[in-house]
């Protein structure tokens, strides 16, 4: 009976679900960077992938993991002033163990009461922002800890990540403890691999976050489910798998709306889930897709057309045809869409919409775009 459970899933933006479907790889390497000795290439990531596949989710997670083991975390989106954030994010993490206000360090800190911390003075002196989060640095390696920054959001016009990995290569590269974990939308760390952090990023642990498989799925349905007191019947599974097409955030919303409608009853059935799909789509169209529309070029808008004019994938040459265009203009567009996350080549040169309800959604916005 689901008497006396709360809704387990987690619709909502950034959330760490209860259960994290697939991603094993990703939170392995990451998980043991952060529990190890800092030799592990993922101390520095870049996680990438199209809206609603689980960035910020991840983020949090390895932030939530990161303090669980000891270390201070900055979780920043990278806008202007991002750097100052993480300072201020820096320090308040670490003022249980250095006085970052008078920087004085500590001096020694007893280990069961924190109200034993001695501390050490020295001058408060003027210094850059790599010198500021060096000493929080030296402080915390006093207590064998570090300092995580978490990026969310990455954008290409933020001139303040270049100095952000060009400092975190040095400290790197002096032996501190420091891990850094950007996400973004993949032209957004694609912009940044093309800027002037390239070299060292690129020797960095990059992970694409791929629609998830529908065992992956499954099984994250069944197991939330049952953290709400219920179970989905056979049939009702199959169908919330299908409409979820290996979206991490429909998995929530369908989630979320069938463990609603169904009440009392500790089975999920059949109706349940085609009524939650229907309320899912809707959603998802609201907090996902007015996004990734925004985000369209006028060319996209066309090669999406173009693509949505038949019922299934698409060859590219034929693609060519409709459009009236060269395969150069082509390819350029299936590049960009492809890092949008907005299509996906099922095969060499076969093209087909990626995210679950998008031809539709998109194939109404642009007949009321056209009827302006
Ligand atoms: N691996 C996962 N398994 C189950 N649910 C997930 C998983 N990853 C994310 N979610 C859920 O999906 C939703 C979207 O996650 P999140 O906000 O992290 O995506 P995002 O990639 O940051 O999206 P955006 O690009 O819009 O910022 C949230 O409700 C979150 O709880
Ligand atoms: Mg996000």
């Amino acid at each position: 009976m689901s008497e006396g459970f709360n809704n387990p899933f987690t619709p909502v933006v950034g959330k760490v679900p209860l259960y994290m479907a697939g991603r094993e790889t990703i939170i392995d390497d990451v998980d043991t960077a952060l529990r190890g000795n800092g030799n592990d290439p993922a101390i520095i990531s870049l996680l990438v992938g199209a809206r609603g596949t689980g960035k910020t989710a991840l983020l949090s997670h390895f932030a939530d993991t990161a303090e669980s083991v000891g270390w201070v975390t900055a979780r920043v989106t990278c806008l202007s002033g991002m750097l100052d954030d993480i300072l201020v994010r820096a320090r308040r993490g670490a003022s249980h163990l250095v006085d970052t206000q008078s920087h004085r360090k500590v001096k020694s800190l007893g280990l069961k009461d924190l109200a034993t911390v001695e501390l050490e003075d020295s001058k408060p002196e003027l210094t850059n922002w790599r010198a500021q989060v060096e000493d929080i640095l030296e402080a915390l390696a006093e207590h064998e800890t570090g300092l995580l920054i978490t990026v969310d959001e990455v954008t290409p016009n933020v001139k303040e990540m270049t100095t952000l990995v060009a400092a975190c290569q040095h400290f790197l590269d002096e032996g501190k403890k420091v891990a850094l974990i950007i996400a973004g939308l993949p032209y957004g760390v694609t912009s940044l691999l093309s800027g002037e952090s390239t070299p060292f990023l690129r020797r960095t642990a990059r992970f694409e976050l791929e629609p998830l498989n529908d065992y992956e799925v499954e099984e994250a349905l069944i197991r939330t489910m049952a953290d709400g007191g219920k179970k989905f019947a056979p049939d009702a599974l199959a169908a919330a798998v299908e409409a979820v097409y290996g979206f991490p955030f429909m998995l929530q919303l369908v989630g979320y709306r069938a463990w609603r409608i169904a009440g009392g009853a500790s089975t999920v059935d059949l109706d349940c889930v085609t009524g939650a799909v229907d309320i899912a789509r809707k959603e998802l169209e609201q907090r996902v897709y007015d996004a990734v529309w925004f985000e369209l070029s006028d060319a996209d808008k066309a090669f999406l057309a173009a693509m949505a004019e038949g019922s299934g994938p698409v060859r590219q040459a034929e693609l060519a045809g409709r459009l009236g265009k060269a395969s150069g203009h082509v390819s350029r567009y299936k590049k960009r869409l492809l890092q949008q996350g907005v299509i996906k080549e099922r095969s060499r040169g076969v093209l087909e919409f990626c995210l679950p309800g998008f031809r539709e959604y998109f194939a109404e916005r642009i007949a009321e775009e056209r009827d302006l």
